[in-house]
């Protein structure tokens, strides 16, 4: 069967380097080998997941611009891939209905996300966020991913999709659901806060120095590396020696995830090092991807309307794409649409 790439992120905020090396690196790669082997890719805005939140919708509607400059300026080529947002593919919301009652409620009871978003406050969040991981099993299960980019946040999501599809084919005795497998880069799995070796990197945080940000300027990035949290040890000659300092493990791991290298071949050549040398020189790598995102993303942002087009071709391909799972999933549940 054909390889098909989907995956999506929110179009909240700023497109930051745990985003970028987590998941949107990959989205990139993956478009050049997936079209070299005959399959295709979606990339998507999930806008239908940011209102699971409070979002004021002027910002919104802006973020979903911004954002899709952000991955064409990071390299997603909307000629080759197709991109869209998922407000404008109705079927995204319908496949979420019908599989909202294929879910169970404790499936979606264990999701770690959920109860890390509604902190304390769990009776006064929203449905949509406790559904969510449904609608996003939707975004993926309606297109027969095969494969699907992402950080290891998104692992557990995964899992319920593919648990939401089997139990789908087996419930209704069909094979309509392709079950799709995560791809995860091994050393940006989970970029984590230059703040909190703790916590991931967020567009959430509300310190924007916890994060490097894919506008941020050269300045602002020497100085976010510069005031990174860090230890006073120096740089061991494992990856082992770093378990227990995970600022030092973080800084370590996104040197290693720029160069596609390891983290033993990074400590390989910086062991003894203090973070007093190893930070300018990461402060210098990060300059070196970023700077040329940034300028492309600035040519971009001078042009809404064509961004708008864009956008507009890629959910009309989308819609099309669609309609078959779809159609699919009524018909396999004894749901008429004759008008
Ligand atoms: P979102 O918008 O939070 O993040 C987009 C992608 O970036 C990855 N990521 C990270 N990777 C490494 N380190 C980090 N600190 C880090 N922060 C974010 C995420 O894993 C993700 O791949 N629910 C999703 C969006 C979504 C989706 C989908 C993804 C909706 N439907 C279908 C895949 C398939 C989310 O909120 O990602």
């Amino acid at each position: 069967m054909k390889t098909r790439i989907v995956s999506g992120i929110q179009p909240t905020g700023n497109l930051h380097l745990g985003n970028y090396l987590g998941a949107i690196r990959n989205w990139v790669r993956m478009q050049d080998e997936t079209a070299a082997a005959g399959g295709d890719c979606f990339f998507f805005l999930a806008d239908l997941h940011a209102i699971t939140v409070y979002n004021d919708p002027a910002e919104l509607r802006a973020n979903v611009r911004a954002m899709a400059a952000a991955l064409i300026a990071a390299g997603v080529d909307p000629a080759r891939a197709t991109l869209f947002n998922q407000a404008a593919v109705p079927a995204h919301a319908e496949l979420a209905w019908l599989l909202n009652c294929t879910a169970r409620i404790g499936w979606l009871n264990r999701m770690t996300q959920f109860k890390e978003k509604s902190g304390k406050n769990r009776e006064g969040a929203s449905i949509g966020l406790y559904a969510y991981p449904v609608l996003q099993a939707a975004d993926v299960l309606l297109y027969g991913a095969s494969h699907v980019p992402v950080g290891e946040d998104q692992k557990q999501h995964l899992e319920l999709a593919r648990d939401i599809a089997t139990k789908f084919n087996t419930d209704y005795h069909v094979d309509l659901f392709r079950l799709p497998e995560p791809i995860i880069p091994p050393a940006a799995a989970r970029i984590m806060s230059l703040r909190d070796g703790g916590a991931k990197m967020s567009k959430s945080d509300p310190s924007d120095a916890s994060r490097i940000n894919l506008t941020d300027d050269v300045d602002t990035i020497a100085a976010k590396i510069r005031k990174a949290k860090t230890d006073p040890e120096p740089l061991p000659d494992t990856a082992e020696a770093l378990d227990g300092r995970p600022e030092a493990r973080n800084l370590v791991g996104i040197h290693a995830a720029l160069g596609d290298e390891s983290v033993a071949d990074v400590l390989a050549r910086h062991a003894g090092q203090g973070f007093g040398q190893f930070k300018p020189m990461l402060a210098e790598r990060l300059v070196e991807t970023l700077r040329p995102i940034g300028a492309r993303l600035a040519e971009l942002a001078r042009d809404p309307a064509e961004l708008d087009r864009l956008l507009a071709a890629g959910a009309a391909r989308a819609r099309d794409a669609a309609a078959p799972m779809l159609a699919g999933a009524y018909d396999a549940l004894g749901l008429s649409r004759q008008q």
